[in-house]
């Protein structure tokens, strides 16, 4: 890792995923957005990184998120929830700060109704975790740390 990577990461969260442990837990599963943040910790705290967790269910709160990280983070994991199908802003956000993204979907995007196979955001993503159920994000963090440590 460069002298300059901080050894910090940002998790980010959109819409809904406050939801998470009893939203549709025949796809989304039972665990919670805190299960997910102590995953997502106890990852990141193997290889000696930290982690900022954040969810919101505005996209401008999720832009500003994005937008102060620049230079405070090595890179971001993010499920963006619904706003991955939406949103070109996101998408600009993300290379627009030049931070290595890893997109993350809980379920199977692909199995699912047609409206959630395309992403704005895996053009600007380094890496994109489907299906993978909470373990993305975890995937997704050693993915930011592998990518950070070159
Ligand atoms: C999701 C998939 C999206 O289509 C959906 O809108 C979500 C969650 C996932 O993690 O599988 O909110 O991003």
């Amino acid at each position: 890792m460069s002298e300059k990577t901080p050894a910090r990461i940002l998790v980010l969260n959109g819409p809904n995923l406050n939801l998470l442990g009893t939203r549709e837990p025949e796809i989304y599963g039972h665990e919670t957005l805190k299960d997910v943040e102590e995953l997502c910790r106890a990852a990141a705290a193997q290889a000696g990184f930290e982690v900022e967790f954040l969810q919101s269910n505005h996209e401008g709160a999720l832009i500003d998120a994005i937008h102060a990280a620049r230079g405070q983070v090595a890179g971001i994991v993010i499920n963006p929830g619904a706003f991955t199908h939406t949103s070109i802003a996101l998408a600009d956000a993300i290379s627009g700060v030049q931070l290595p993204a890893i997109e993350v979907h809980i379920s199977n995007v692909h199995k699912r109704e047609a409206f959630r196979h395309h992403s704005y955001i895996s053009p600007v993503a380094a890496s994109i975790i489907v299906g993978a159920g909470v373990n993305g994000y975890v995937l997704g963090v050693q993915q930011l740390i592998h990518l950070a440590s070159r």
